[in-house]
């Protein structure tokens, strides 16, 4: 494929796809998600998708509806969130992610639900192969999303390094700490999800392996087996480093009407908490498409510790 300013998938491609950044993330143009999209294009988007990990697109008029209609042409669509009380009356599959809740929650804005590098839902037996997330109310400044490209981290790792953590399983479980007192903490307590998670992970489209670590889900019980407390955590520093080096990474500036589309299986995804401290408001909605259990290189699964899997439809 020839990379340039813009890049065209086929001769005949009716999308075009400008690439942000060396390694990571894409900007379509020429597609409204209102539409009926045509099967040519799902198919394009699901290319530059699996090829940049991440899709950008702007000024979309779209409501919780028509997001979900679009992502069920890449999948099953799941429920909101494994704890997700109160979605949108109607959309069970939306993810609002809206700092007044979050007030409302913890005493304090946050930007997002979570401050820290993170891939969804990991500690689930198969998290969400893919994410769409709309914009709708922004802070005047603040408030972006980087996503930083997997394959690429775990590519340009010494061979010798490459094999070693090939070999390894991590934990992964929700971090409640941040959240203590909350509902949502309570509910995690509740009905608990963890699950080993291969290490580097085979992505099932494109055979591409990933570092499958965030600090979002492993931070809490740094535990890669049979390596003890020390040697894990002192590893999974060294791989989250890796992983979230600057140049595997894209910044987005969100717009009312953005929306950004991820493949979970090969990015980890931050957003940056810089919109609280200010007082300022920012509201999106979120859908996650159904995933698969994920294999390690030599074809061992993920097994899960506590929790059910997580279907859509
Ligand atoms: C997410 O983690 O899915 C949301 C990211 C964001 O709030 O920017």
């Amino acid at each position: 494929m020839t990379i340039s300013a813009t890049e065209t998938i086929s001769p005949r491609s009716v999308i075009t796809v400008s690439p942000q950044s060396g390694y990571t993330g894409a900007e379509i143009t020429g597609v409204d998600l209102a539409e009926d999209l045509s099967d040519e294009v799902i198919s394009e988007i699901r290319r530059a998708l699996l090829r940049w990990k991440v899709v950008f697109f702007r000024d979309q008029t779209i409501g919780h509806a028509a997001q979900i209609a679009f992502a069920r042409r890449f999948g099953k669509v799941t429920p909101a969130h494994p704890y997700e009380e109160s979605p949108p009356e109607g959309f069970p599959e939306i993810l609002p992610i809206d700092s007044r809740r979050y007030s409302a929650q913890y005493g304090r804005k946050r930007t997002s639900y979570d401050s820290s590098w993170h891939t969804d839902v990991t500690a689930l037996v198969n998290p969400p192969a893919f994410s769409i997330l709309r914009a709708e109310f922004l802070p005047p400044y603040g408030g972006d999303t980087a996503w930083t490209n997997l394959v690429a981290a775990y590519e340009n790792l010494p061979a010798e390094l490459r094999a070693f953590v090939d070999t390894l399983d991590a934990e992964h479980t929700f971090d409640n700490r941040a959240s203590a007192g909350s509902n949502r903490a309570r509910a995690v307590a509740r009905t608990p999800l963890r699950t080993f998670h291969p290490v580097v992970r085979v992505h099932p489209e494109t055979g591409e392996r990933a570092l499958f670590v965030s600090p979002g889900f492993t931070r809490h019980a740094r535990n890669i087996r049979h390596l003890g407390p020390r040697l894990s955590a002192h590893l999974l520093d060294a791989l989250w480093e890796e992983a979230t080096r600057t140049e595997y990474t894209v910044r987005f500036r969100w717009q009312p009407g953005s929306v950004a589309f991820w493949d979970n299986r090969a990015t980890a995804h931050l957003a940056i908490p810089d919109a609280g401290h200010l007082g300022h408001d920012r509201v999106l909605y979120r859908v996650t498409l159904e995933g698969e259990v994920p294999e390690g290189v030599d074809g061992r699964r993920s097994e899960s510790v506590e929790g059910d899997p997580f279907y859509g439809s």
